[in-house]
């Protein structure tokens, strides 16, 4: 939520070259105009990822992901709009003016940066507490775990101290009041007893975001008692859907892939262990958010779960979310172990390795846990399992994707390819499925593809040859208005730079996207100026030939709009409107011309 005036967004954004801020992330090459690289938010081995100087703006043609410098930290670095200003403030040495700032959105920052202080001030006090007397026996259990003082440090474990409201006490002499204290998380405000604390004599693992920063804890009993865990409730800085323990260290991690686990042992084991890549979604089942969250980094998962029934359905329910965002995932086999804390303890990191090295396909892990459900001594059930898994290979888009699939259900199940691939392309025509179906994009992709039509392409083709060709704009000016670009956002997009056009002067269309609050609209805005012209433009008759094609198409549409929107009385409307539908023939002879002077 922008807070600050245009013209402090505008000069922040300005002192921050697109493609430096960028380049501490993604390794770019330059290629024509652009920089091109792997794209962060998506996982992929050919660079689709554009950022062009002259826009100051960045798009990837193969997830969508786009925006501006704002919208990039908050993308990768999960800011909020306040934190990459803050940051990009701070990269430039540009002060930023407190008082530009409107009273209530400046209250809600405040609040936020002050709970992020209280559970900073609450990680430091349950880390003196564990490594003085009173958390002696915290740390034995922590040492009893096998956990080295490094370890230890690294992860910021502490511990709460026996009585009920000491830390409450400590919060209150640092100048906090039960108001802001009641909505950190930690203490519980009682009209007639006062504050206490949530967590007492508990073994502490303090929650860190992606940028390092304390935002819950997790607090074990030590030995038995229950609850086993207690975890604090989601806060204005914590929510459970979007925060995996440990990303703050795996996020540096050179494997290509994240391990997935459960819990916070399991990842601190990991990571002593020398696998620098666990995370853990904490005990809540895997969400759309963590998955993109994953994607972000652009890595695969090797997910860890316990090897026990839940660890096994909380697997089942992961895999196809994490497909969904495009992940690979793969499922690592840690019996007789119950969890990656255990094995590690048991077999070694050594161990723990070949076993992430022979971790099975999630396709296969799926119907290997599928086929428990069956009787494969029977023969129907047997029958009925085979179409079962013949129903999932069909799932796969690509024909080589499935008969790969076939071929590994071959090698696994006694039965033979021929047979499992007539079955699978027998389901293929009940089901309508043309064999060799087109592999549709990614999620995401896939759906706005086939909602956009034509039209917003021919709208994006136009913006982005004005951005790319100002000296366009003398020859359509007159002939094309904001009002004909009909999609959303784009008759604003189009105001605005029409107006940046008619000033003359460098353009801008950063500023343009810096505009819009919603990332979803910063977005659209780096797609439209992004439009693919490859091929369209390779001479400048050709683009010629184009840019009038498309105009005319654009103009065509939005007087058909126009037609819709008329009233069947309004005479005068109509006799104007055929005027101007003749006057699009004239479109056709259109003199167009590059030349800026
Ligand atoms: N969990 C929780 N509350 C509980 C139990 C579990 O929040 N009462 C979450 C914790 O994040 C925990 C994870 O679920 O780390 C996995 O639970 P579990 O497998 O029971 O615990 P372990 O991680 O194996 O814990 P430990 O090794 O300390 O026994
Ligand atoms: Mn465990």
């Amino acid at each position: 939520m922008p807070f600050y005036s245009d013209d402090v967004i505008e000069e922040v954004r300005s002192r921050n070259d697109i493609v430096d801020v960028i380049s501490q992330y993604v390794r770019l090459q330059k290629k024509g105009a652009s920089y091109f690289g792997l794209c962060p938010f998506h996982n992929e081995k050919t660079g689709s990822f554009s950022v062009s100087p002259g826009k100051q703006m960045y798009y990837c043609f193969g997830c969508g992901a786009g925006g501006n410098v704002f919208t990039f930290l908050m993308n990768y670095e999960n800011y909020s709009f306040s934190e990459a200003m803050e940051a990009l403030a701070a990269r430039a040495g540009v002060d930023l003016p407190k008082q530009d700032v409107t009273g209530e959105a400046r209250r809600e920052a405040d609040r936020r940066n002050l709970l992020f202080e209280i559970n900073r001030e609450a990680a430091r006090y349950f880390y003196a507490l564990l490594r003085s007397d009173k958390g002696k026996r915290a740390l034995e259990y922590f040492k009893g775990r096998g956990l080295s003082a490094e370890t230890m440090q690294k992860f910021g474990l502490g511990y709460s101290d026996k009585f009920s409201d000491d830390l409450y006490r400590y919060l209150r002499s640092k100048g906090y009041e039960d108001d802001l204290l009641k909505d950190s998380g930690l203490i519980a405000i009682d009209e007639r007893r006062g504050g206490h604390d949530k967590f007492w004599n508990r073994a502490m693992f303090p929650i860190m975001d992606a940028n390092s920063k304390v935002i819950a804890f997790g607090g074990r009993v030590m030995g038995d008692g229950e609850p086993k865990y207690l975890n604090s409730p989601e806060t204005a800085i914590f929510n459970k859907s979007r925060t995996l323990y440990g990303l703050h260290l795996a996020r540096r991690t050179r494997r290509p892939q994240f391990i997935l686990c459960e819990g916070y042992m399991d990842v601190i084991s990991l990571h002593q262990a020398g696998f620098d890549n666990a995370v853990a979604s904490l005990g809540t089942a895997l969400t759309e958010g963590h998955a993109n969250m994953i994607k972000r980094y652009g890595k695969d998962v090797c997910l860890s779960y316990d090897s026990d029934g839940a660890g096994v359905k909380a697997a089942l329910r992961a895999i196809p979310i994490l497909k969904e965002a495009g992940i690979t995932c793969r499922v690592v086999n840690m019996e007789p172990y119950k969890d990656p804390d255990e094995f590690i303890k048991a077999l070694g990191s050594e161990a723990y390795q070949k076993r992430l090295d022979q971790a099975e396909n999630s396709f296969l892990f799926t119907i290997r846990i599928l086929e428990q459900d069956y009787d494969m001594n029977d023969p129907e059930s047997k029958t009925a399992f085979f179409h079962e898994v013949a129903g999932r290979i069909l799932a796969f888009p690509e024909e080589l994707e499935r008969n790969n699939y076939i071929e590994a259900v071959t090698a696994r199940y006694q039965i033979g390819f021929e047979q499992l691939r007539q079955m699978v392309n027998r389901k293929g025509v009940q089901g309508g499925l043309v064999s060799g179906a087109k592999k549709p994009l990614r999620s995401g992709v896939q759906k706005k593809r086939t909602k956009e039509d034509g039209l917003m392409q021919s709208q994006r083709l136009m913006l982005t040859w004005l951005v790319e060709h100002p000296g366009l704009y003398r020859s359509l000016k007159g002939h094309i208005s904001p009002e004909d670009f009909t999609e959303g956002i784009y008759a604003k997009v189009a105001g605005e730079l029409f107006a940046q056009l008619e000033e003359g002067g460098e353009l801008n269309p950063a500023k343009i996207s810096s505009g819009f609050s919603d990332e979803e609209e910063q977005r659209q805005v780096a797609e439209i100026f992004n439009a693919n012209v490859q091929g369209m433009e390779d001479t400048p008759a050709d683009l010629a030939k184009a840019v009038r094609e498309t105009l005319i198409r654009i103009r065509q549409e939005s007087m058909e709009q126009k037609r819709k929107r008329l009233d069947p009385a309004d005479t005068e409307g109509l006799a104007q409107w055929i005027k101007d539908r003749q006057s699009l023939q004239e479109l056709e002879k259109l003199h167009i011309s590059l030349d800026q002077g």
